[in-house]
C-alpha cells in the first residue's frame, strides 16, 4: 500500500515536471527517452538545454544579436556602445529608477526598456513584500541585491532567484533575457548564464517601488559605478486612486495609508536636493504628470541624462503607448494624457479632502495644488517645483 503510494507521488511529480517543461517549450523537443519517465524528471532541465547548445553559443548568438540591432548607434558623446560592455572591461551605462507604487514606473520603465541593448532589472525586491525600506533592518540586504544586479552577479542572490521561480514576472519584463527564458529553460535560473548574459549588454536599467531615495546615495558615491538615478513622483491623490484598484495594497499601512506615502514623499524630496547637489549630472527628478503631458520631449531629456539618442525603437514605443486606451489598469498602452488624471472622477471629495489634509507638505514641495472646490472638471493639479 505504502509502496503504491510513493510510486504516484513519484509518477504524479514527473508528470507535473515534464507538463512545465513542455509548456516553456517553444518547439517540440526530445524530451521523451528511453528511460522510463519517473528516473528522467529530475535530470531534465538541465539536460535538455545542454543537449542542445551550450552558454558559450548562447552569447555568441547574443553579441551578433546586439551588434546588429546596435549597428550605427552612438552615444551623445559620439563613442560607442562596444565601451560599455562588461565582459570586455567596460562599465555599462546604468539606470536606476527609484519611486513608489503605483506612480507610473511601468510606462517609465518600458520606455527605457524599448532602447535596444538593454537589460532590465524589473523590481528586485519584490520579495520583500508590500514594505517599504527606509533603513535598518532591511536596508544592508536590500543595496546589496540592487548593487549585486547592477554588477550582474547572481551568484550570492538564493532568495532573488528562489522568488523569482515561483513568480516569474520577477524576469518576464526584462524581455531580452525572457526570450532565452523561453528557448532555454534549462538555463533560466543559473547563476552562472545569468552573470554572463547579462555581462554582454551596453545598458542596463533598473526600477524599485520599495526603496527610499536617501538610501541610494551610497550606490551613486562609487563613481566608476556611473550610476545614473531617476527619483519618479507622482501626484499622492493618483497614486492612492491607482493602489485602491490593487488587491495587494488594502490593509497594507505603507501603500494604503497617504500620511506614510507623503511623509515618504518629503524625505524623498530632502534627499533630492542632496544629490542634485553632489551628483548634478548623475541625479535627476521627475514627475509622472510631466512624461505623461508631454511624452517626447520628456522622453528625449531623459535619454540626454543618460547620454544616449533617442533610438527609433523608443520612438516607435511612443508611438504606439501614449495615444489611445486600449488595455486594462496594468497597461502601458494608454491615453498618456489622462492617465495620471483619473483620480478627478475616481475619488470623491471626502477621499480628496483626506488625502489633501495628510499630504500638505508633499504636494507643496513637489508643485501639486491643493483643490479648491469639489467641482474638478478644469481643475489642473500641477505648478512648477523645485529641487536645485
Ligand atoms: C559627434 O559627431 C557629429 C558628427 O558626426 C558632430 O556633429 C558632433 O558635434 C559630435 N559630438 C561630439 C560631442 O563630439
Ligand atoms: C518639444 O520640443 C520641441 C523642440 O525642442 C519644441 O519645439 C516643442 O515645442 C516641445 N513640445 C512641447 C509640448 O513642449
Ligand atoms: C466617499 O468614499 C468613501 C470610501 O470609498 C465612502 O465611505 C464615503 O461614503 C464616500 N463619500 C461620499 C460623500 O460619497
Amino acid at each position: 500500500m505504502v509502496r503504491r503510494k510513493e510510486f504516484f507521488w513519484v509518477a504524479f511529480i514527473a508528470l507535473g515536471c515534464l507538463l512545465i517543461i513542455a509548456l516553456y517549450q517553444k518547439e517540440p523537443q526530445p524530451i521523451i527517452r528511453s528511460k522510463p519517465v519517473a528516473f528522467q524528471s529530475i535530470q531534465i532541465d538541465d539536460s535538455i538545454s545542454e543537449h542542445h547548445i551550450s552558454i558559450e553559443q548562447i552569447l555568441n548568438l547574443q553579441r551578433y544579436r546586439l551588434k546588429s540591432e546596435l549597428y550605427g548607434y552612438k552615444l551623445l558623446s559620439n563613442k560607442s556602445w562596444t565601451d560599455n560592455v562588461l565582459e570586455t572591461g567596460g562599465q555599462p551605462i546604468r539606470t536606476l529608477i527609484v519611486t513608489t507604487w503605483r506612480s507610473g514606473s511601468t510606462f517609465l520603465g518600458d520606455i527605457i526598456n524599448a532602447l535596444p541593448g538593454n537589460y532590465y532589472h524589473y523590481e528586485p525586491l519584490l520579495d520583500y513584500g508590500i514594505i517599504q525600506i527606509r533603513g535598518p533592518p532591511y536596508a544592508d540586504s536590500a543595496i546589496n541585491v540592487l548593487r549585486n544586479l547592477l554588477n550582474c552577479n547572481y551568484k550570492d542572490l538564493h532568495r532573488y532567484l528562489e522568488f523569482g521561480m515561483s513568480h516569474v514576472y520577477l524576469f518576464t519584463h526584462n524581455k531580452r533575457l525572457w526570450n532565452q527564458c523561453e528557448s532555454y529553460p534549462g538555463y533560466c535560473w543559473n547563476p552562472e548564464f545569468l552573470n554572463a548574459f547579462c555581462r554582454t549588454f551596453p545598458f542596463q536599467s533598473m526600477k524599485t517601488v520599495r526603496m527610499r531615495l536617501k538610501l541610494i546615495e551610497e550606490l551613486l558615491e562609487d563613481k566608476s559605478f556611473n550610476l545614473k538615478v531617476i527619483l519618479l513622483v507622482r501626484d499622492p491623490r493618483g497614486t492612492l486612486q491607482s493602489r485602491r484598484h490593487r488587491d495587494w495594497c488594502p490593509g497594507e499601512p505603507d501603500c494604503d495609508q497617504p500620511n506614510y506615502l507623503c511623509s515618504d514623499m518629503v524625505s524623498d524630496y530632502s534627499a533630492a536636493i542632496r544629490l542634485k547637489q553632489l551628483y548634478p549630472s548623475r541625479f535627476r527628478a521627475l514627475r509622472y504628470e510631466d512624461l505623461s503631458l508631454n511624452p517626447y520631449n520628456t522622453t528625449k531629456e531623459i535619454f540626454k541624462f543618460m547620454g544616449l539618442e533617442l533610438h527609433n525603437q523608443v520612438k516607435e514605443f511612443l508611438d504606439s503607448h501614449t495615444t489611445y486606451d486600449v488595455g486594462g489598469v496594468s497597461s502601458t498602452y494608454r491615453d498618456s494624457k489622462n492617465a495620471p488624471f483619473h483620480w478627478k472622477t475616481d475619488l470623491n471629495y471626502t477621499e480628496v479632502q483626506w488625502i489633501e489634509d495628510n499630504c500638505k507638505d508633499a504636494m507643496k514641495l513637489w508643485g501639486y495644488v491643493r483643490t479648491k472646490s469639489s467641482n474638478l472638471k478644469n481643475f489642473y493639479p500641477l505648478v512648477p517645483y523645485d529641487i536645485e
